[in-house]
């Protein structure tokens, strides 16, 4: 006789469908091997924590819509741009730190994003330590090593960084910590506005063609946001009839209007290269109020420290912070950051993003 009955076959199998399914719920397989973070404040879960520097927010009241409203270092009340694309992409957990990622956590990416940090090495400075986008890259370097070691066969590790995903977004500090710091940088003196996006995006060009020598291939290039428009600006330059300080975004688009331009040099000149450009400006244009956005204030209260606005430690922030589009004087709640991540994922305007949105790349 055989050691199962045919019922009890086929309710196992059944149960074995019933968990299989489960499973595909709660975990459905990320679309893409691995998915690399590089930028400021605006990706940062807590690289900047165990510096020295005033760019670092491991206190409440930041991370109060976190999970289990946690402090983790990123600038925001929950969660940042990069971990919500983490989860569009299909990726179960938050994607580790370099800080404190160890062993196989890095197969399936890295998050190198710290506070303060620009294209040129000596943005932010006045803040303190910082891992600048070419120390970003340096560290990445490290963890391509350590991937190759882990994986033990380099054609394999190649074809393998190849499909993930790299997100960079840099140059907001090389603005806001640089440029429009007169009595701590001199490239306002040194440069125009045109010729200081020129000369950022020549660096930025050799970076990003370091990022394509490790092996990326599926780069997606955030464009600066309307830096003029950031609470601390409008406080230290005064606001124009907009509301924003209107030569701040102008200095900004100047930078923004070469990124694609260089998508598309990176695309016809570098073999298999995918970059994509997202238009952050697109994305953020439009009147805030059809968006929910009724208040333009920050939610928390802001340091009266000038050049630092973040929150002050443990004053407790609005309570509907859906209507705030801004934290604290520099970065967005995380209602915008969702709409950030949403678009730049799933393009909601063909402008969105050039030539195609990360869902499109990722299948690429
Ligand atoms: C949240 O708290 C629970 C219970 O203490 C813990 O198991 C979990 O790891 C925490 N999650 C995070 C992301 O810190
Ligand atoms: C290394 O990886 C390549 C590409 O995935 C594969 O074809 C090859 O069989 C692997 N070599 C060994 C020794 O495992
Ligand atoms: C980005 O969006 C802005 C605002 O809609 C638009 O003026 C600009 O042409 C867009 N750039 C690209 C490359 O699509
Ligand atoms: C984020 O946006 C998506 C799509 O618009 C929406 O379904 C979701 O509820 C939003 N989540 C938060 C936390 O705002």
């Amino acid at each position: 006789m055989a050691p199962f009955s045919n019922s009890c076959i086929v309710s196992l199998v059944i149960i074995l469908m019933v968990l299989k399914l489960q499973m595909f719920i709660i975990r459905a397989a990320p679309q893409v091997p691995c998915y690399f973070i590089f930028g400021d404040s605006l990706v940062d879960n807590g690289n900047n924590n165990n510096l020295i520097t005033q760019a670092k927010v491991n206190y409440p009241p930041y991370g109060v819509d976190f999970v289990n409203q946690t402090a983790t270092g990123r600038f925001c009340n929950g969660e940042n741009t990069a971990d919500i694309i983490g989860r569009y992409l299909g990726f179960a957990n938050y994607t580790p730190p370099y800080a404190t990622a160890r062993g196989p956590e890095i197969l399936q990416g890295v998050n190198y994003g710290s506070g303060g940090s620009g294209i040129r090495d000596e943005s932010g400075q006045n803040l303190g330590d910082r891992f600048s986008f070419n120390e970003q890259l340096l560290n990445h370097g490290i963890t391509v090593f350590q991937i190759g070691v882990l994986q033990g066969n380099a054609s394999f590790t190649k074809e393998y960084l190849s499909k993930c995903i790299y997100t960079v977004g840099m140059g907001s500090n090389d603005y806001i910590n640089n440029y429009y710091m007169p009595q701590k940088y001199l490239t306002s003196r040194t440069y125009t506005p045109e010729q200081y996006a020129d000369v950022l995006i020549k660096q930025y060009t050799k970076q990003l063609r370091i990022l394509y020598n490790q092996g990326g291939r599926k780069v997606a290039v955030f464009g600066l946001g309307l830096i003029g428009c950031a609470p601390e600006i409008v406080i230290k330059f005064g606001a124009d009839a907009s509301g924003c300080v209107d030569s701040v975004n102008a200095a900004v688009a100047l930078f923004n209007d070469r990124l694609k331009p260089l998508v598309d040099d990176f695309n016809s000149n570098l073999p298999a290269a995918k970059f994509i450009y997202i238009n952050i400006t697109n994305i953020n244009s439009g009147d805030p109020t059809l968006a929910g956005f009724s208040v333009f204030t920050p939610c928390c209260i802001a340091s009266v420290d000038i050049g630092k606005g973040q929150c002050e430690p443990n004053l407790p922030p609005c309570t509907n912070r859906r209507v705030y589009i801004f934290w604290d004087n520099f970065h967005p709640t995380e209602a915008v950051n969702n709409i950030t991540a949403t678009r730049s994922y799933m393009a909601a305007s063909p402008m969105d993003s050039y030539p195609m949105d990360i869902r499109s790349l990722a299948q690429r």
